[in-house]
């Protein structure tokens, strides 16, 4: 796993869609593996930039998205469904048909997560998956847990999680449970790029870095990928 620390975010975003640019540019029907949340928003804008510099193109590319929330409408305004479209999808040519993200109210969730990493797998698998980390060290929501999960799967949300991402709901409204990738699917994909900013990550980049590899710190993981990168501000990397 490699560690390269930055001043601010906005480097982060460049050195990050640097590393998107040249897979997009190598392969224009690349696989993406997208992530939600404040870290890849910079990462997003950068990008959108670079498409209308007519640098990339986004016609050919396909998109699997790391989880989504259950029991909120699809166009809610803090779906992940919402989010994406917004702060990527919106600005750029890519094709409906090409983005896929978790149905959250799947009416089988388990059939519909199984056909979510069946999809993944027939598309050739992910070329690049983006990450950030949550407070308690998870990725996508990975939540900590006695064991490193498998494929795409239901989680129950821990309260740390619903404490960090409630800020955006109003009143007691956030979802308990969501749909994500597991462990597994997140391993299978040939590059991985991890972004943390700011003091609050600087124990879970501690415990990834630092730690044992452990599911009690779902990101440790990476640890054990041939091609992980984290690219993490000086307040992130504070403890290391
Ligand atoms: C959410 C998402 C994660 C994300 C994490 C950190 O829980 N499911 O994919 O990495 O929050 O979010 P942020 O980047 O806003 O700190």
């Amino acid at each position: 796993m490699e560690v390269r620390i930055f001043d601010t975010a906005d480097e982060i975003a460049v050195a990050c869609a640097d590393i998107f640019t040249e897979i997009i540019k190598n392969k224009p029907d690349c696989i993406l593996g997208l992530a939600t949340g404040a870290s890849p928003v910079k990462t997003y804008k950068e990008l959108i930039r670079r498409y209308n510099n007519g640098e990339i193109s986004f016609e050919n590319i396909r998109t699997f998205n790391l989880d989504e929330y259950c029991d909120l409408p699809r166009d809610d305004k803090n779906s992940y469904y919402t989010f994406m479209h917004e702060n990527l999808f919106n600005s750029v040519n890519i094709k409906e048909e090409n983005v896929h993200i978790p149905d959250g109210n799947a009416a089988d969730p388990e059939a519909h997560a199984k056909s979510y990493d069946a999809m993944i797998d027939a598309a050739g698998g992910i070329d690049i998956q983006l990450l950030g980390i949550g407070t308690n060290g998870h990725i996508g929501f990975n939540e900590p847990s006695d064991t490193f999960s498998d494929g795409t799967f239901k989680v129950k949300l821990t309260d740390s999680t619903i404490k960090s991402n409630s800020i955006y709901f109003d009143d007691d409204s956030m979802p308990r449970y969501a749909l994500t990738m597991g462990i597994n699917s997140i391993m299978k994909a040939k590059k991985i790029v991890l972004i943390a900013t700011g003091e609050a990550k600087a124990d879970a980049i501690k415990a990834t870095v630092d730690g044992e590899v452990t599911p009690m710190c779902p990101a440790s993981v990476l640890k054990n990928h041939p091609d992980a990168i984290l690219l993490i501000d000086k307040a992130a990397a504070k403890l290391l």
